[in-house]
């Protein structure tokens, strides 16, 4: 087993079974020669890839943890899963969603470095963002923000779900980083509201983390990838929607 590297290694997030965007991002990662890799979650739920997905991953050694779409396909009975969820979970085999069901939610890659899905407490709240009742996306409140972390003194928070790649420093020179999405560019739920999340490009999205002597230092990577195949599986799983959400990171 390779030592992690706690002062240079690259963040992932929110694959979403988007195994063409996974294999992008781990090529570009190698390029940057780093070989340590933290996966916040959300793996294999998407109606592309999920089987694939999970096959590399656990091919790959990297310190992951489970996104609440992980923890839906362990949980929720079929019937009741959504729709991403339900393509997901007809095509896991038991040694997948065994891999899943290993996964803590929340995990300290070092002393420093405290990972998580949503927050600390919660794979279905954003850490970063609030819903307002009429379904729009703001930065919540700085003290709300600093709240979340609760007692936890890392100084780098690692926090995915919302698919929207930010860094905010928080106080005392602590840092919260979401590293975007590899596979899902935009979507709509309906928790707490229907709202629309949009980042506006096809590329696989991710970050890289370097330990500088004064603070972290963090970079945004937008890989680019041609997103057909999975565009022609997620039409194969009835869902020719998600067609424009990948080719544009938009959903219409
Ligand atoms: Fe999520």
């Amino acid at each position: 087993m390779t030592e992690f590297d706690t002062s240079r290694f690259a963040v992932i997030a929110d694959i979403h079974g988007n195994v063409d965007a996974l294999e992008a991002v781990l090529h570009d990662i190698a390029d940057l020669g780093i070989e340590s890799i933290v996966n916040l979650g959300d793996h294999l739920s998407g109606p592309m890839a999920p089987k694939a997905t999970a096959d590399l991953l656990m091919d790959r050694e990297m310190k992951s943890i489970r996104g609440n779409h992980d923890r839906w396909l362990l949980e929720t009975p079929r019937e009741e899963m959504c729709s991403v969820d339900r393509v997901a979970i007809d095509e896991l085999e038991p040694q997948h969603l065994e891999w899943l069901g290993a996964l803590a939610p929340t995990l300290w890659i070092s002393d420093e470095v405290f990972a998580c899905h949503g927050t600390p407490t919660s794979d279905v709240t954003y850490w970063a963002e609030q819903v307002t009742p009429d379904g729009h996306i703001m930065t919540r409140a700085p003290s709300d923000i600093r709240a979340e972390a609760g007692g936890n003194n890392a100084s780098l928070f690692l926090c995915g779900h919302s698919h929207l790649p930010r860094r905010l420093d928080l106080a005392h020179g602590c840092v919260l980083l979401n590293p975007g999405s590899v596979g899902c560019p935009a979507y709509v739920d309906d928790l707490p509201v229907r709202h629309v999340v949009e980042t506006g490009t096809s590329a696989a999205c991710y970050a890289v983390v370097e330990k500088k002597q004064v603070a972290w230092a963090t970079s945004f990577r937008h890989v680019p990838y041609d997103p057909s195949r999975m565009i022609a599986l997620a039409e194969a799983h009835d869902h020719a929607h998600w067609g424009i959400r990948l080719t544009t990171g938009r959903v219409a």
